[in-house]
């Protein structure tokens, strides 16, 4: 059942829809982080995170987006520099990132971590702040030192895509060392540039007078059938609606081209690639895991759903069994091998994070490609 890669679809997707003007920019960037790697022999992993935008005007005041903060990719960031990878955080520009998560976000205020020193003069990291501040310090200090991380922002799904595309390319003479690990929240659905309007979409009829035509002629009877079937096939929307129809928004948009399969064979061949498969309804996440797995031929997917993520998700790879992880606690012993109930959640947020299960999990199965790949050169 496995897809092959549209070369048509890529190449009309990447010439219609532009790319973002710093790109070539942070081509530049990635080519010297992964030479300098590659050159040291380090694995390096391409992490994406954060959701993709959908712009609805050229002029962008609004946009179409979803709930990713990007944490799983910035707390994936830290696991992986902490298990030796190098890491080109691909991720949503103000989302979370890597150290400064911890403080960014935070509940309150980052000036709660802080203090005035003795002296009424200075100032430095609150009494109650201080350990874990300074453990969060020296691994950023160490990271920049080494530089071993690079960040790279994109805002849009066309932005993020031609980001992806690129410097998985770039990746390439790493071979089997190089690791993309996709946990961005990728839009299924976008306005093509031919359909999308250059200012911001007016909501009143004030500026109609500027736009005015001449009336259109009056169509032939059987174009009239035929222009009253396509609305008919197009149209699911309320028939009858309570505002009239010149009054509302109606968004339309196009399916995003699904490029898996053109990293897997054409991007990044040699890699390493995990791919995230999120779904609400339990029931058929794993199936859904499995099917993208078989169509797109990569290596693991990473099911989660979205009320459980932070407690547990399920690797589904090829030949093996799926393998629940789950963050520990009392509340689901002797629940093993069915997903959590949401109902059954402790409150707050779990006390280990789940991604220092899943990244040496990855690690492990990352060596083994690393292993059978060398093998066969
Ligand atoms: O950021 P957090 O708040 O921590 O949330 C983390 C997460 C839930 C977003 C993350 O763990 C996750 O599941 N990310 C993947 C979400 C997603 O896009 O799932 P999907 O089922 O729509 O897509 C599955 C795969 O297809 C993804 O690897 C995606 O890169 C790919 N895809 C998706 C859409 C698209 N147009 N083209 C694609 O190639």
């Amino acid at each position: 059942m496995s897809s092959s890669i549209n070369t048509d679809v890529e190449d009309h997707y990447f010439s219609s829809n532009p790319p973002p003007k710093a790109l070539a920019h942070h081509e530049a960037q990635a080519r010297d982080f992964i030479s300098q790697h590659a050159a040291a022999k380090r694995r390096v992993v391409l992490i994406t995170s954060g959701g993709t935008t959908v712009p609805l005007e050229r002029n962008t005041v609004r946009f179409i987006d979803n709930f990713s903060a990007g944490t799983r990719g910035a707390t994936s960031a830290e696991y992986f520099l902490e298990s030796g990878y190098a890491v080109i955080f691909l991720h949503r520009q103000f989302s979370l990132q890597p150290y400064s998560r911890h403080y960014s976000h935070a509940t309150g205020c980052f000036l709660d971590f802080l203090q005035e020193d003795a002296s009424g003069t200075g100032v430095v990291a609150a009494d109650d702040h201080r350990d874990e501040l300074l453990a969060v310090l020296r691994k950023y200090r160490a990271a920049r030192t080494r530089n071993t991380l690079l960040a790279i922002p994109f805002v849009t799904i066309t932005d993020y895509l031609h980001e992806l595309r690129a410097i998985a390319r770039l990746m390439r003479p790493l071979g089997p060392r190089g690791l993309l690990y996709l946990a961005a929240a990728v839009s299924d659905f976008f306005v093509p540039p031919d359909r999308m309007p250059e200012h911001k979409i007016q909501s009143t009829d004030a500026t109609d007078f500027l736009h005015e035509q001449e009336p259109e002629p009056e169509p032939e009877p059987e174009q009239q059938q035929q222009q009253e079937e396509e609305e008919e096939t197009f149209d699911n929307f309320d028939s009858s609606p309570a505002v009239p129809r010149s009054k509302r928004l109606v968004v339309d948009l196009d399916p995003v081209p699904k490029f898996l399969k053109n990293l897997v064979d054409g991007w990044a061949p040699n890699q390493f690639i995990v791919s995230f498969k999120l779904e609400t309804d339990p029931g058929i996440l794993v199936h859904k895991a499995r099917y993208s797995l078989e169509r797109y031929q990569h290596h693991l997917v990473v099911g989660n759903l979205l009320t459980t993520r932070k407690w547990e998700v399920v690797f589904v790879s090829p030949r093996r069994p799926d393998r629940w992880l789950r963050v520990p606690s009392p509340a689901w012993e002797g629940k093993e091998g069915e997903p959590l109930d949401a109902k059954d959640l402790p409150d707050g947020e779990p006390e280990v994070e789940i991604e220092s299960l899943i990244i040496p999990a990855i690690e492990q199965l990352h060596d083994e490609h690393i292993k059978s790949l060398l093998a066969r050169m």
